[in-house]
């Protein structure tokens, strides 16, 4: 991409409208980022106190078992009291909680009153299934409301949810099933995607077949099509919310601060996922306060976080932090082109959306068809914009800004990542923008940028993005797996006691931070987050290959795509019939999102002497470039 490559030299300023400084919950970064850093753990306080507790903490921070942090210690709190019960006790019972459009059209609101009962309701029928404190529950549905109902209901009891993307098929959901050992799966009979059904029903079937740790599956009905219903096993989310059982009063869990809320499995840089683990009380504290703040949320605003709720964009900034902000949300279930590239900005002038946050591969791809469908609608609702996922490119960054915006909604531009729980690197309304830089640390946070011995980068130089101080949304471990936690978060920087993010950055000499992208094995494509390792196993997992190795290639629309390069085993020959079985093959084992754009056989790949595949090479070979130094390639 043309001007996808770093040049703060040339990068103009915008800044906000005095209106918007004025209006804002921070009206001036500098001083609360000072404040913030002279006492850390005061600062947190004070946020954790806008929130209702069962019980008050005895402590703020414990490091005394570092890395494994532990915020807000002796306290009870559960997410779905602040998210829901308490509301329920004032004006905002009858306030509109979210707004949701199905991609044919059907269109359904939900008060907090009415997701209050509904969420009570799925509580008092997960119970009934024998669902506990502390249980997994694993829920695979499409863009639904019962989705939001289902993640509620599951911390409400205080049990742990683990959300698998619609995007992924049998065999990741089975793995993810299998690490989280859970015995109740919630999911739909599909899920509408630009026109077409998504058989998650059928692929649930397929992954509690290679799971069988599943003992029942709740099954909502959304697209209406005929689906195998297991006697015994499977029952209608209908069905059950009819029951008695189904009472729409339903006790919360007094959880503790550091009882586990959710897994959200991501990817690493081996095949098996990372389960990361957050909490219910440091999250809710630090997602509700970034909110709050990095968009400016009121109570007259319309919410549109575009991201899907089974990525962690969605778990913070769809379901949690918007209600207990008590703000009203928008929620849409399908293809933004969908039936035509104006879908998005029909619904923002319908629902007078405020604010607009997602991801530079939607906006890239929705700038492809012009300006002509944008222009057709009133955007004129939108006073805020906001980007996540990989870094935005100028180009678009402008493009979202001009045509979008109107030059006068600032590009909130936030950087973060599933085990930070929240934006990290982020403007706030009143900050001076640089298109393509995600700016300032949020306050509370100390970020840098630096070298393998933990030395500052100076002004431009490429470095590893660190984050310095613990912060109450950090995740507390890899599930199952501690040693992995320290490992990859934590060893580079152990002296220090800094985290590893992963990703390389530059810092400007305005103290601006430029993340360019991962450091490790990790493929952003289409801002979704994949990891070389799980789709090489895929490859791996066919017959007819022997050895596989993937790479991200940058895309105009897509950011990365995937390219694979396969060796064969004795007997199997390269064909185009061979790609085709790969890619299907692909599309089974981790997902549609996962298949690659290239598949190349080869008979040798670029390896270390100690056996690694240098992907670097390969990467090299793919766009053309010299490939560097290879002292270290095999013979
Ligand atoms: C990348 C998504 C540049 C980064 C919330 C990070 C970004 C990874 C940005 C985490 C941004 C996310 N600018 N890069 N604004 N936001 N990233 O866990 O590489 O799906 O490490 O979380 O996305 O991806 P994840």
């Amino acid at each position: 991409m043309s001007d996808m490559s770093f040049n703060p030299a040339t990068t103009d300023w915008y800044y906000p409208t005095e209106d918007i400084v004025k209006n804002a919950h921070v009206p001036d970064y500098e001083s609360v980022y000072k404040e913030s850093m002279s006492d850390i753990e005061a600062f947190w306080a004070k946020r954790a106190s806008t929130l209702e507790w069962f019980k008050p903490w005895d402590k703020v921070l414990d490091s005394s078992n570092a890395p494994f942090y532990k915020w807000f210690v002796g306290g009870k709190i559960n997410i779905a009291h602040n998210a829901l019960d308490r509301h329920v006790k004032t004006w905002r019972k009858n306030k509109v909680a979210l707004i949701w459009e199905g991609e044919p059209g059907d269109k359904k609101s939900y008060s907090y009153w009415r997701l209050w009962q509904e969420t009570n309701k799925f509580a008092n029928v997960l119970k009934s299934m024998g669902v506990k404190k502390g249980d997994r529950v694993t829920i695979y549905m499409g863009r639904i409301p019962e989705l939001m109902i289902a993640m509620l209901a599951v911390a409400k009891i205080g049990a742990i949810h683990s959300v698998v993307y619609g995007g992924f098929s049998e065999q990741a959901l089975a793995d993810r099933i299998e690490d989280a050992q859970s015995r109740v799966l919630i999911t739909c009979d599909g899920a509408w995607l630009r026109g077409n059904i998504v058989e998650l029903k059928k692929m649930a079937d397929q992954a509690v077949h290679r799971s069988p740790v599943v003992e029942s599956v709740i099954v909502v009905k959304r697209t209406g099509q005929e689906v195998h219903m297991e006697q015994g096993r499977d029952y209608w989310y209908h069905d059950l919310m009819g029951l008695p059982i189904a009472s729409n009063i339903c006790e919360t869990e007094q959880t503790d601060a550091e009882d586990p809320l959710f897994i959200l499995y991501t990817s690493g840089t081996t095949g098996k996922p990372k389960g990361i683990l957050h909490t219910h009380g440091g999250y809710q504290v630090y997602t509700s306060t970034t909110l709050e703040w990095v968009f400016d949320i009121k109570d007259e605003d319309r919410w549109w976080c575009a991201a899907d709720p089974g990525w962690i964009t969605g778990h913070s900034y769809i379901v949690y932090s918007p209600l207990i902000l008590g703000a009203t949300s928008f929620m849409y279930e399908g293809a933004p082109t969908y039936p035509y590239p104006n879908r998005w900005w029909k619904m923002v002038e319908e629902y007078g959306i405020t604010i607009l946050y997602t991801a530079p591969t939607a906006i890239r791809g929705l700038m492809r068809f012009g300006d002509a469908w944008p222009n057709r609608h009133n955007l004129s609702s939108l006073r805020l914009l906001g980007s996540v996922g990989e870094p935005i490119n100028p180009e678009a960054w402008r493009w979202y800004y001009n045509v979008i915006g109107k030059g006068k909604s600032p590009i909130m531009d936030t950087w973060w990542q599933t085990e930070t729980g929240g934006f990290m690197i982020t403007p706030l309304p009143s900050v001076g923008l640089k298109p393509g830089s995600a700016t300032r640390p949020f306050p509370g946070i100390e970020v840098d940028v630096v070298d393998d011995e933990g030395n500052s980068c100076g002004p431009d130089e490429d470095g590893k993005l660190v984050i310095k101080q613990p912060w109450p949304s950090m995740l507390r471990t890899i599930y199952g797996d501690p040693d992995r936690f320290v490992q990859q978060y934590w060893k580079a920087y152990e002296k220090q006691g800094w985290y590893l993010a992963g990703d390389s950055a530059r810092k400007d000499k305005d103290g601006y931070i430029w993340v360019i992208g991962r450091i490790d094995d990790v493929i952003k494509v289409s801002g979704y987050r994949l990891g070389t390792a799980e789709i090489e196993s895929g490859l791996v997992s066919h017959k007819a290959v022997a050895e596989a190795a993937v790479i991200g290639v940058p895309d105009d629309v897509r950011g990365n795509v995937i390219y694979a390069y396969c060796i064969l085993r004795a007997g199997f020959q390269g064909s185009d019939e061979l790609v085709d079985q790969l890619k299907d093959h692909i599309r089974h084992e981790v997902g549609p999102i996962a298949v690659p754009t290239k598949i190349e056989f080869t008979n040798l790949l670029p390896k270390t002497r100690s056996g690694k595949i240098m992907r670097r090479v390969l990467k090299s070979r793919a766009l053309g470039l010299p490939e560097g130094d290879i002292s270290t390639l095999e013979e």
